[in-house]
């Protein structure tokens, strides 16, 4: 059969094929992870399955397909600091998968898998390996004779090779759904090669040319909190094929970055750096980072993960961070270059993620920002670096090293460089030491532990009813004790639950269960594990296996309400007044406050801010009833015009909120009519991140007490004032005297202070030494008359001795000058004589040697300065 081998068409075939066995082609699921407290970001293309895995909810399509997007960053092959290095890892790549949840087993994933590899992409049988599971006596699990047999219809046993659990035992995490698999690697070597050495000798050993491009899981245990296994009472199949590798078998390439899943990228780095690619392993390298990272930091970027200083958004910084400073070291790039790679990402995927291509043009802003800043930084990094070659240091310590790396963004290897043009070495002991610190650290943070679900009744579906009641009849079907950072806590799950769990940034909800005995069990908050609404607790309720009423916090809930629906008002209000380019980029609301973010580059202005609070009051009186829409389809919410999210991932059927022109697509709860928010009132704009602003605003009782409290204050103000009525007539006035008292204070002080120098004057005594010595206290208004006087007095006698103490604002203050003589020919130095003088005053200060002052804190110790002053002088 004659192939059509782009990339485009390798990713084509390979959906249609799972098509045509009557799987349902699904899209991939965002690769930023929101309900699930184990995983940043999405690492492979079951994590969207799990709650079918995990029995949680049911499948109602068995047979699925897609390819998922798909990010590591850390773990066996996928430290950030070797993607590139070598021609196979990425942070960013596509899985292809098809699964079966509770359908086929392995016989038909075996087939299919072999078909489509060999028929399909034709490519050559005798290229290919297989691994099996070979067992493991501890887990009493036997090796895997099923599926040695399957594959021995198709290919040799010599070619049937068992690995053991490391290999071939796939695990989701510590607990949960797991079973053996069975992996497909290839042989890309040259025939003269494979002539020499079998690819069977070769085949997991991190061999460049001979590797794994698909690993078909048979999901058949659980692995509980005890590390034993128990049989699940379904099996699933779970695939996942590298999308980049398999590109590169079927066009036969010798690295990933050599097929057209990459070349572009590279190619257009080509033309923007001049360098050219496959000449020197160092350039290359940088090239390789760079058309890597592009994919990653958009694809999170346009999921709704903008680079920060923390968590996810710090994983987005660094891999950013990594691309621009191999282009600045390696490809001579010395500003922004990175964001020009945008537009080749959106020609190349955008067919399949369109997400990039409705948002290319704030991909560009965000990534063109964050590098800008980065080269100021990397500036600052390097002046450091600097500084200590100019303090004569020979080895740049780990602290340091590491301080770079980790604020700076400096990977280890750039400090080495620079260190080495400026012929220093780094500590590198020093640094691993800096960095397993905040390993540890990090650690402790995340530290805790959950033990394994306690079933007490069965149930297939919880169903979520708090839209219609505030409260229901509950049983809970199981529960798990937690260890949150040394706090015990208990997990509940219920088969009806009124309990909002935390979602679309809309706070879990607080209530309480009551058993039939009427015992409360307070529950303090809810919160989702994928699918799952959690209920937390501090403890089991004593009667677990009773019925339970469960009642929710209702006017919590209700506040939390008033703050959501205002958010969609202030949504539709700012595209209707601001411009349509302003999309939601993340919102939070709880019974206090909202918070609403979204993308737009200026700071909004005080007249707009008016007319946003303005419009958005104005819909709250005009008491617009709800529309809900609890399941429709999608497409239909798409044609009512409703506004998606970037990020979230929605279902077949939807859930759409409509307020008059406000229509989004939203599983949150709401009020009745918008009359029932009251008052809408923002109390703060701010930037969060390059083009993303954030609006923070109160509503309801919230809002009435705002204005309350400003009221209060501005009566307060009146009766100061005493005028109640002109309050900013009387303020200007009290300005307008101030500004006339100020400059008739001033005139007063260069009285004060002209006469008190003349006094000075007329007081000096000669010394022994032929010294102009005044040592005295004097009558002034202000630390800068005294500095005045020091200075005019200094530069009038050229042998003076000046030690003057005041009394200002109550506070004592000294101040010394010397002329040529002292300094010179008695060595006098006002810096030395002022830290000794300052003691008496409890205080401290200094200066050059001509001159210095000093404040302090008791006003009775000024004559015992100025006698120490005089004793120095004797001396
Ligand atoms: N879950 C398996 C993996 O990630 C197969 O999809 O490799």
């Amino acid at each position: 059969m004659s192939v059509n081998k782009s990339a485009k068409a390798i990713r084509k075939q390979f959906l249609t094929f799972f098509e045509e066995k009557k799987h349902k082609i699904v899209p991939s699921a965002p690769i930023v992870v929101k309900d699930d407290p184990t995983l940043m970001f999405i690492n492979a293309g079951m994590n969207q399955f799990k709650d079918y895995f995990l029995g949680n909810k049911v499948a109602i399509d068995k047979k699925v397909a897609d390819t998922q997007k798909c990010l590591r960053v850390s773990g066996k092959h996928n430290d950030l600091e070797e993607v590139g290095v070598d021609t196979y890892h990425h942070t960013l790549f596509e899985m292809l998968g098809n699964w079966s949840f509770g359908d086929y087993f392995k016989e038909e994933a075996i087939d299919w898998a072999w078909e489509l590899l060999t028929e399909v992409y034709g490519i050559e049988k005798d290229r290919l390996y297989i691994t099996i599971f070979e067992g493991n006596k501890e887990d009493g699990v036997a090796l895997d004779e099923d599926a040695r047999k399957i594959w021995s219809k198709h290919i040799t046993n010599d070619r049937i090779l068992p690995f053991d659990k490391t290999d071939n035992f796939w695990e989701m995490g510590d607990t949960g759904p797991c079973g053996p698999c069975s992996e497909i690697h290839v042989d890309l070597r040259s025939d003269e090669e494979r002539a020499k050495q079998s690819g069977a000798s070769l085949v997991n050993l991190d061999h460049p040319q001979v590797i794994e491009i698909w690993n078909l899981v048979f999901i058949e245990y659980n692995r509980k909190a005890n590390g034993s296994l128990e049989e699940l009472p379904d099996k699933h199949i779970d695939t996942g094929m590298g999308f980049e590798r398999l590109v590169r078998a079927v066009q036969q390439k010798t690295s990933n970055y050599d097929t057209d899943v990459f070349m572009p990228y590279i190619n257009t780095l080509e033309d923007l750096s001049k360098v050219t690619y496959g000449k020197v392993e160092s350039t290359d390298i940088a090239f390789r980072v760079i058309a890597d990272h592009i994919r990653a930091v958009s694809f999170a970027i346009a999921d709704g993960q903008l680079p920060s200083n923390t968590g996810a958004g710090y994983v987005i910084r660094r891999i950013l961070r990594r691309a621009v400073r191999y282009g600045y070291t390696f490809l001579g790039f010395e500003k922004a270059f990175f964001y020009k790679l945008v537009h080749v990402l959106v020609a190349e995927m955008g067919d399949v993620f369109p997400e990039v291509v409705k948002q290319e043009s704030f991909l560009v802003n965000v990534i063109k920002e964050e590098e800008n800043s980065f080269f100021k930084t990397l500036s600052i990094g390097i002046s450091k670096l600097e500084k200590m070659k100019e303090g004569n240091m020979k080895a740049i310590d780990g602290k340091t090293a590491f301080e770079l790396f980790d604020t700076f963004g400096f990977p280890l290897d750039l400090t080495q460089l620079i260190a080495s043009e400026m012929s220093m070495s780094v500590d590198l002991d020093g640094f691993k030491a800096a960095m397993q610190v905040q390993k540890d650290r990090s650690k402790k943070a995340v530290e805790g532990s959950q033990g394994d679900w306690i079933e007490l009744f069965h149930d297939e579906v919880e169903e979520f009813v708090g839209y219609d009641n505030l409260s229901a009849d509950v049983k809970i079907t199981r529960y798990r004790e937690v260890d949150k950072k040394g706090q015990k806590l208990v997990h509940l799950v219920f088969n009806y639950t009124p309990f909002y769990a935390e979602s679309g940034g809309q706070v879990g909800d607080t209530g309480y269960i009551l058993d039939t005995e009427g015992t409360k069990t307070f529950i303090i908050d809810t919160q989702k594990e994928n699918d799952l609404t959690i209920h937390i607790a501090k403890q089991c309720p004593v009667n677990e296996k009773s019925d339970f009423t469960a009642v929710i916090n209702d006017s919590r809930r209700k506040d939390v309400e008033k703050n959501h629906s205002a958010t969609h008002l202030l949504q539709s209000v700012l595209r209707e007044f601001i411009g349509e380019h302003i999309e939601q980029r993340g919102s939070y609301v709880n019974d206090n406050y909202l918070r609403f973010d979204f993308s737009h580059f200026n700071k909004l202005s005080t007249e707009e801010l008016t007319t946003i609070e303005t419009k958005v009051n104005e819909l709250i009186r005009a008491n617009i009833s709800l529309d809900e829409k609890r399941a429709i389809p999608i497409t239909e919410a798409k044609d009512m015009g409703a506004m998606a999210l970037f990020g979230e991932k929605y279902g077949d059927l939807v859930r759409v909120i409509k307020f008059g022109d406000s229509v989004e697509f939203c599983g949150g709860t709401h009020v009745g009519a918008t009359g029932e928010i009251g008052l809408f009132k923002i109390i703060a704009e701010s930037s969060i991140a390059s083009g993303v602003r954030r609006i923070e605003a109160l509503t309801g009782k919230k809002a009435f007490e705002y204005f309350s409290n400003k009221e209060t204050e501005l009566k307060e103000i009146q009766e100061l004032l005493k005028a109640p009525k002109k309050t900013i007539g009387a303020i200007e006035k009290i300005i307008a005297e101030n500004a006339v008292l100020t400059k008739k204070l001033e005139a007063v002080s260069l009285l004060k202070e002209n006469a008190c120098k003349e006094t000075l004057k007329l007081e000096i005594e000669e010394d022994l030494n032929g010294i102009n010595v005044i040592i005295r206290k004097v009558m002034l208004d202000s630390a800068e008359s005294l500095k005045n006087i020091t200075f005019q007095m200094q530069k009038e006698y050229d042998n003076i001795f000046l030690v003057l103490g005041a009394e200002i604002n109550g506070k004592p203050m000294l101040s010394v000058a010397l002329g040529e003589k002292p300094m010179k020919e008695h060595d006098f130095n006002a810096g030395k004589i002022i830290r000794e003088i300052a003691k008496a005053i409890q205080g401290g200060g200094g200066g050059q040697v001509f001159y210095a002052s000093a404040g302090g804190k008791k006003v009775e110790g000024l004559d015992e300065a100025l006698d120490l002053a005089r004793k120095m002088l004797a001396k």
